[in-house]
């Protein structure tokens, strides 16, 4: 086999389980890429901080622009916006293949480092970046691609959905919960993203932006989040018939005002909502998500499965770096984004 050079960026929740898996399963995803993964290096900003899998300690280092120059392909799991965005530029420049799991990132500077890929050939993997374990990219991206998609519905936080669970089946407190979350590695390094509805807004972004072929600026989406929802509230909506989810609903509207082009626009918004116990999104538990997509021609389809957790989204990731190592053994170049059509985003009322 070819060998080609990996480094990780992030050995927290979801790297130190990509590594350890890597390690653990490199001959296997070898066969299945067609080339052999070397871990070349961790990156991380403490070289002493407790891990939770055992990986070499001689992998670790602080210098990760070093890292990342001999690399074939880098994986970002830091999180936040700098210096991820910095380290995936240098990466992409460097000519290696980029795999990310950073929502906060792709929805904010999502166009630049995509263009940056594209104009020296490079591919951006993010199948993380949305729904944790579930594929949910590369269905609307690529297996969706024919078709129109109208509507997508969901619940895309694992962390709020833990929370709103536990308080729905258990009684449990908020602050208990979310401290629950933060240690089960569901929650973002700061939770504020979680319960303010900023990371479901950020993947509602980067899924609309897929399903209508368009870009979806972030401001553009409406967000609520869960931080004004008590016990009492959840009680009077267990009674009338009806449990609170955190909701992302990305739709196609047909005939509003403001695109020029079709007639067309769409709409993004996550906020909590009164979803009746016999729905299927009722049944949706711990931090778990799923999401309905509505096709034209596909009809419906529900996508389910684990939307946080750091060996469940390290699944996802592995998928990409296997997929970027099968591009570079076949000498691939760059597949590049959907074309943007710039359709219009405006903010309607809740359906
Ligand atoms: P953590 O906060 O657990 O881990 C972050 C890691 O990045 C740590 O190892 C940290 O180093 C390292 N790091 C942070 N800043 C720097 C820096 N400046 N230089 C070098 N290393 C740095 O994050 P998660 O693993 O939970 O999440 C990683 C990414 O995956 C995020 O973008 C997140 O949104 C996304 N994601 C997370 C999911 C989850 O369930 N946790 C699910 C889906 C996506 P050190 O350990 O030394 O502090
Ligand atoms: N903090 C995120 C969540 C991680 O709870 O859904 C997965 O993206």
């Amino acid at each position: 086999y070819r060998r080609l050079r990996v480094a990780l960026l992030g050995a927290g929740s979801v790297g130190s389980q990509v590594a350890a898996l890597l390690l653990k399963h490199g001959d296997e995803l070898a066969d299945r890429a067609g080339a052999g993964l070397e871990l070349a290096g961790i990156a991380v900003r403490d070289l002493d901080a407790p891990r939770e899998t055992d990986l070499p300690r001689e992998l670790f280092t602080t210098d990760a622009e070093t890292l990342i120059m001999g690399a074939d392909i880098v994986i970002e799991l830091m999180g936040g916006i700098e210096p991820a965005r910095t380290y995936l530029l240098q990466a992409i420049g460097a000519g290696a293949d980029v795999v990310t799991a950073n929502k906060a990132l792709l929805a904010t500077h999502g166009t630049e480092i995509f263009e940056a890929a594209d104009q020296v050939g490079a591919q951006v993997y993010y199948e993380a970046a949305a729904a944790g374990a579930i594929p949910i990219i590369r269905p609307l991206r690529d297996s969706l691609a024919g078709d129109r998609v109208q509507r997508i519905m969901g619940i895309v936080n694992g962390t709020t959905n833990y929370i709103l669970d536990r308080m729905d089946t258990e009684g449990a407190e908020f602050a208990d919960v979310l401290a629950d979350a933060q240690r089960l590695g569901y929650a973002e390094a700061d939770p504020t993203a979680d319960i303010e509805g900023y990371d479901a807004a950020q993947k509602a972004a980067i899924l609309a932006s897929l399903a209508f072929h368009t870009t979806v600026p972030l401001d553009a989406v409406h967000r609520e989040g869960i931080t004004h929802i008590d016990a009492s509230m959840i009680e009077s909506a267990r009674k009338a018939g009806f449990v609170l989810k955190l909701l992302a609903v990305c739709e196609r509207l047909v005939g509003q005002e403001g695109s020029e082009e079709s007639g067309e626009a769409i709409s993004v918004r996550v906020y909590p909502a009164l979803v009746p116990r016999v729905h299927p999104l009722a049944s949706v538990h711990g931090a778990n998500n799923a999401v309905f997509v509505e096709a034209e021609a596909a009809g419906n389809l529900m996508f389910y499965g684990a939307g946080a957790g750091g060996v469940q989204t390290a699944s996802a990731v592995l998928g990409d770096v296997v997929s970027a190592a099968r591009r570079h053994v076949a000498g691939g170049v760059g597949v590049g984004e959907s074309t943007l059509a710039n359709l219009p985003v405006v903010e309607i009322g809740r359906v």
